[in-house]
């Protein structure tokens, strides 16, 4: 058996879905498996987007496929694999990657409304994709892996996150759950846990005086940058992590283990 790096994470044949891929890390995500040869089926709301990276893909060789859902929306959820299928065959890796920041408020002022929306996109949506996708592998007796983007909010919490940082700490709960369940079915759910990396979900924030300060207390001393996560994925998703399962990745530079003393 080969144990070559390029043929153990070599993606070839694969097919993967990745949920927010219309910006930052899910777009990142989505050009790390199509460079590694799977043909990748992009989704989320703004199509004007999806085409911008559906370009991209192919402009370096890649194959894509842009998928306009709502991950809160079941019936999108049920046309976005279908869509997926009939592109590029059965999806055998899901990168449920969608998610909103909650608009900051102390635990005791959160609505109900906010709780809601936060908790059906970054944990509801989370488990019925991975379902569905899971239903789907094992319908077509294919094995596959789920890889869920959790934070390092699902591990420690802040001020003002409440809502995030429990649908986070749910999702890594998701992961193995669903984990235990599958893996005699050859279906592996991983998790990854990024750290602060600067995108449209955070760079107002990050960019700030108060980011500047968070910057200092990260372990090596920067944001993560494009290219950070792309090892855990890769391993997550192909051969080269074939026994791991309900694992969740830090890729944070060394945030979520520190204490300060
Ligand atoms: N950046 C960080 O520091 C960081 C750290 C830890 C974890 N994360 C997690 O990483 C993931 C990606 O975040 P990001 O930083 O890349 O943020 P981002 O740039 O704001 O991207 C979020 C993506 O989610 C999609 N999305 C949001 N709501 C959706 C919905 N209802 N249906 C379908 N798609 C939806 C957005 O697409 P549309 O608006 O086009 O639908 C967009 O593509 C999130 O789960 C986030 O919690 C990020």
């Amino acid at each position: 058996m080969s144990m070559k790096a390029a043929e153990l994470f070599d993606l070839k044949g694969r097919v993967a879905l990745v949920t927010g891929a219309s910006s930052g890390l899910g777009t990142q995500f989505a050009k790390a498996l199509a460079d590694n040869g799977a043909a990748v089926a992009l989704v989320a709301r703004r199509a004007d987007r999806l085409a911008e990276v559906k370009k991209a893909i192919e402009a370096a060789g890649g194959r894509a496929v842009a998928i306009e859902a709502d991950v809160t929306d079941r019936a999108a959820m049920t046309r976005a694999f279908d869509a997926a299928e009939k592109a590029f065959g059965t999806v055998t890796i899901l990168v449920n990657n969608a998610g909103i920041a909650q608009s900051p408020s102390r635990a005791i002022e959160v609505s109900p409304e906010e709780w809601r929306k936060v908790l059906s996109i970054d944990l509801d949506a989370v488990f019925f994709w991975a379902q569905e996708a899971a239903r789907r592998m094992l319908a077509a007796k294919t094995q596959g892996s789920i890889v869920n983007i959790a934070s390092v909010l699902g591990f420690g919490v802040a001020k003002g996150v409440a809502a995030y940082a429990t649908a986070k700490a749910g999702v890594v709960q998701i992961t193995k759950a669903l984990a235990v369940e599958l893996a005699f079915k050859g279906v592996r759910v991983n998790a990854i846990s990024p750290g602060w990396f600067v995108t449209e979900i955070n760079d107002k924030y990050l960019m700030s005086e108060a980011g500047e300060a968070l910057k200092r207390d990260i372990p090596m001393g920067r944001f993560g940058e494009e290219g950070d996560l792309a090892g855990a994925l890769l391993l997550l998703a192909s051969d080269a992590g074939r026994y791991i399962t309900g694992a969740t990745i830090m890729v944070d530079g060394g945030q979520v283990v520190q204490i300060k003393g």
